[in-house]
């Protein structure tokens, strides 16, 4: 906190102009700028004081995605916050260190203002005692990533057409951090970089351009159970993911980019290494296996149906309705979900389930175990057409919280219950 100050963060959505393209700006909103906002920390264990304002002119929320926080402050779209209005909130982060994130929610309009800008990065940073050997220094070893897509007019101003894209908003035009054609500069020979999916609905798929394996610490909420040597890694939109690079072996010549499954460029690296020992962070093995016998045997006590397309999308047969509470669960006491995405005649869609005020476990996808990059606490979900997804779900705070699809155009066309947790 500063002296004289009531809180440790501002945080103001506002209109912005971004220049996307040189020599052209375009609308847009921010967090305390013009695009984004600024990375919030928590410290594991600690709180802060958030003070939250709406400079827009129309009604926002602040939604703390992933973080175990009560109802009252989870920035649903009860929290609307209204043209000029502010509020304090203290934001705990009682849950393990993990890569979090921000954006609003108000019913109907969260596709169109996270389209136009709105998202931030919520990082819960390990104590500066724990044990770990991971990269730590913001901007320099530890970079945070986020990827987005976005559509353009023959202006090369930012156009949201909600009706035309009524099954989420694929964009021609891939962002970093706000930024077309991005490049970075690597100093450290282990890199660590936090991914989040912050598209509205399109999922990435990441994999280094020579082929080679990178290593996956971290799901959404946290270290997985145990590190994941991969070649490539699939993010449904809101999902995130730690990964290491290990720059060391390259050879000076050599290229590397990040890439997509399609072969295209989505970040390269400029690869310019300090003398920094070349040695790799010690890794982790898990003591216990993820789940208990006792936990995947639980029976199932709450049903989830996703179904539909564009503005057809329902979950158990309904739209969300602010006034009705679809479910209730006992705080602090842990039920599994099972989520069906129910195939229509078409096949169907993916739909990324999300869950707020919690992280889960997955038990099971079809019956069979999660993949070990899924061993991990999460808080969304990528469930395929006709696949059963098994979660273990506890709610640590008490309030009304949201569960959704994350394909945000979904989520405005009513793809959203409630659960009240009491
Ligand atoms: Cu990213 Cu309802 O949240
Ligand atoms: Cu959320
Ligand atoms: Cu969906």
């Amino acid at each position: 906190k500063q002296q004289g100050q009531d809180y440790d963060y501002e945080v103001i959505a506002q209109k912005g102009n971004t220049e996307f393209f040189d020599g052209v700006s375009t609308d847009t909103y921010g967090y305390n700028g013009d695009l984004l906002g600024p990375t919030l920390k928590i410290e594991e264990g600690e709180s802060v004081d958030v003070k939250i304002t709406n400079n827009l002119d129309e009604p926002t929320t602040f939604h703390w995605h992933g973080l175990e926080v009560r109802g009252e402050i989870d920035g649903g779209p009860h929290g609307g916050i209204q043209p000029g209005d502010s509020q304090i909130v203290t934001l705990e982060a009682d849950q393990p260190a993990a890569t979090l994130w921000y954006h609003p929610h108000i019913d109907g309009s969260t596709a169109e203002q996270v389209f136009k800008g709105l998202s931030g990065m919520l990082l819960i940073d390990e104590k500066p005692s724990s044990a770990s050997q991971l990269p730590t220094e913001y901007g320099v070893d530890d970079i945070p990533l986020i990827f987005q897509d976005r559509l353009f007019d023959d202006n090369k101003q930012l156009n949201y057409n909600k009706l035309m894209n009524d099954d989420g908003t694929l964009g021609t035009v891939s962002i970093i951090n706000g930024t077309i054609h991005p490049k970075l500069t690597v100093t450290k020979p282990v890199m660590r970089f936090r991914l989040l999916n912050g598209a509205n609905a399109r999922n990435y798929t990441f994999r280094l351009s020579n082929g080679d394996r990178f290593t996956q610490i971290a799901s959404d909420g946290g270290l997985l159970d145990e590190p994941v040597e991969t070649k490539s890694l699939t993010l449904a939109a809101s999902e995130r993911a730690e990964i290491l690079i290990d720059f060391s072996k390259l050879t000076d010549e050599e290229s590397l980019s990040l890439i997509n499954d399609e072969g295209i460029e989505l970040l390269p690296f400029d690869v310019a290494l300090d003398d920094s020992p070349a040695s790799s962070p010690e890794m982790w093995t898990a003591d216990e296996p993820f789940l208990t016998a006792q936990e995947k045997a639980r029976p199932v006590s709450k049903d989830i149906e996703l179904f539909g397309m564009m503005d057809m999308v329902t979950i158990n047969g309904k739209k969300f309705d602010p006034n009705r509470i679809d479910l209730r669960q006992e705080q602090g006491v842990t039920e599994v979900w099972e989520v069906y995405n129910k195939p229509d005649m078409m096949g169907g869609m993916i739909h990324p389930f999300h869950i707020h005020g919690t992280q889960f476990k997955i038990i099971s996808r079809d019956g069979k175990e999660p993949e070990p990059n899924e061993q991990g606490l999460k808080d969304s979900v990528l469930v395929n057409p006709g696949e059963k997804v098994k979660l273990l779900v506890t709610f640590p705070e008490e309030g009304i919280f949201m569960f959704h699809c994350h394909i945000l155009e979904h989520e405005d066309n009513g793809m959203m219950g409630q659960i009240e947790v009491f």
